[in-house]
């Protein structure tokens, strides 16, 4: 999509948008418009539904006395100041309403007090994305009309910052492009081979492969790929944008690019879900790429953990005990809680390695997480009140919602075991807290938060700023955390 900046002026063709507050006569340049058809736009009003209120449109196709395809009204609700998310709705809006429409350019008027420019680019700049590369066959009256979104704005600032998180954007659609590729494309090492493009940002990228994690005694994560033909793989990111003394922050991600369930095997209804159980390796990647290209002013570190869970011959089974990175023993009773074995050693090493700050976990770790949260909030999971009150903020701002869960040692009773130190699950009661009990026993006490983002890294279908499918969560959450609190 190309998005440019204009004046505040009418379009004299293509598409032409206005936001109108609920209930209010027009104002502004929809007041001239709605003069210059004659009252059609007022009339059109008078005989739909529409108020204005917020989330509603409404179409009005080839007006007389105007020379532009068609006007499109959406409404602003009865609010006169706009929140961030509210301005980048906005502007989703108009893609989302206008992409098939047949027009191919469109003028947002932006002429509403409180409402900003950039924020709404942005958004129109996020409900762009489409992840099409495998339609070949798609006519082109069936692909998007819609090729270019002109602001209308009296705002000299709005172009300017709207170009300054163009690399946020960046990292928001690699996230959807990775969560959307199938495993088939999308495994370990074509995943790392993905990650190591980084290093033209200025990211370090460094791979270790199996032999390199066995000598680590990374039993824990090798044991969830030592079913399948690919290779595992843990990919280590640094973005050193920080002085060369500054203590990095840390995020580490669940990688595994398809998840069977292994011997404990998945149904098959829906299984292809889970090419995206790489989801919180794919946010943590998509991070990288928007911090490292806005230049941001933090030592970050990142780890994911790659790994394909399948059944085979050489499948780990139910019952088999490994030994983690940090000497604590698992006993591995369902293979299909696969990833907080693959956690286990990615946060140990992280913490072994890089004496993070404090480190953020992101990982589609369990079925329970949509059950208590649905899709709306990612499970928030933290040792430290002041880390979990940062992000709970971030999440309001950037509407990648997040809310906190409870972590007490009385569910450690849950996952105490007999044959080992812990075993891999806790029963049906608190699925998710019992994962994150887990978690915290390979954090080794440093400052730490796992978001559980099963129910948000995918969508069925379309969202406010994401057409269905990938959505990149979690990009925009934790890029506003590092710039709110971490930078400079
Ligand atoms: N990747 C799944 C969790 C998941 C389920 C993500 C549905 C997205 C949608 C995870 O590896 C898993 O299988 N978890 C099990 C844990 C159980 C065996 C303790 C689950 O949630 O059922
Ligand atoms: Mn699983
Ligand atoms: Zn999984």
């Amino acid at each position: 999509m190309q998005i440019s900046f204009t004046g505040i002026e009418l379009p004299s063709a293509g598409a032409v948008a206005f936001f109108v507050a609920k209930d209010k006569p027009f104002a502004g340049q929809a007041a001239e418009a709605d003069s210059a058809t004659g009252g059609a736009l007022s009339k059109a009003r008078e005989v739909s539904r529409f108020t204005g209120a917020k989330g509603q449109s409404l179409e009005i196709v080839a007006p007389h006395g105007l020379s532009v395809d068609r006007v499109l009204l959406l409404g602003l609700g009865d609010k006169d100041s706009f929140s961030e998310c509210d301005c980048l709705e906005l502007g989703a809006a108009v893609v989302a309403q206008l992409q098939m429409s047949g027009s191919e350019n469109v003028a947002v008027i932006a002429d509403n007090a409180g409402l900003d420019a950039a924020l709404l680019a942005e958004g129109v700049r996020l409900r762009s994305y489409r992840f099409d590369k495998y339609r070949t066959k798609e006519t082109e009256a069936k692909k998007p009309s819609l090729k270019s979104v002109a602001l209308a704005t009296s705002d000299a600032t709005a172009a300017g910052r709207f170009i300054e998180r163009a690399s946020v954007a960046e990292g928001v659609f690699l996230t959807r492009d990775l969560v959307s590729e199938p495993a088939n494309i999308l495994y370990p090492e074509s995943f790392a081979a993905e990650i190591k493009k980084l290093s033209a940002l200025g990211v370090e990228v460094e791979v270790l492969g199996e032999a390199e994690m066995a000598k680590l005694g990374m039993g824990s994560l090798l044991g969830v790929g030592q079913g399948s033909e690919k290779e595992s793989q843990l990919v280590v990111m640094r973005w050193n944008g920080a002085g060369q003394d500054d203590q990095p922050i840390a995020f580490i991600g669940k990688g595994v690019t398809f998840d069977t369930g292994g011997i404990s095997l998945k149904p098959g209804e829906g299984m292809e879900q889970m090419k995206w159980d790489m989801g919180g390796a794919g946010t943590v990647v998509g991070l990288m790429k928007a911090l490292a290209g806005r230049k941001a002013k933090a030592n970050v570190v990142a780890v994911v953990g790659l790994v394909e869970n399948m059944p085979s011959g050489n499948a780990q089974r139910p019952g088999d005990v490994v030994t983690s990175m940090s000497g604590q023993t698992i006993e591995v009773l369902n293979t299909d809680a696969e990833g907080r074995l693959v956690l286990a050693d990615a946060l140990w090493y992280c913490q072994d390695r890089f004496k993070p700050k404090f480190m953020i976990d992101l990982a589609t770790l369990t079925g329970a997480i949509i059950i208590s949260l649905g899709h709306e909030h990612a499970g928030l999971f933290s040792d430290s009140d002041e880390l979990a009150e940062r992000l709970f903020k971030a999440g309001q701002v950037t509407g990648d919602k997040v809310w906190r869960m409870p972590l007490h040692e009385n569910y450690d009773k849950q996952i105490n075991c007999a044959t080992a130190d812990m075993k891999n699950i806790g029963g049906r009661p608190a699925g998710s807290i019992t994962a994150a009990q887990f978690l915290k026993r390979f954090t080794n006490d440093v400052p730490w938060a796992h978001l559980d983002i099963a129910g948000t890294v995918w969508s069925d279908k379309d969202l406010p700023l994401s057409e269905k499918g990938g959505t990149g969560f979690g990009v925009r959450l934790l890029d506003r955390l590092v710039a709110d609190h971490y930078e400079g």
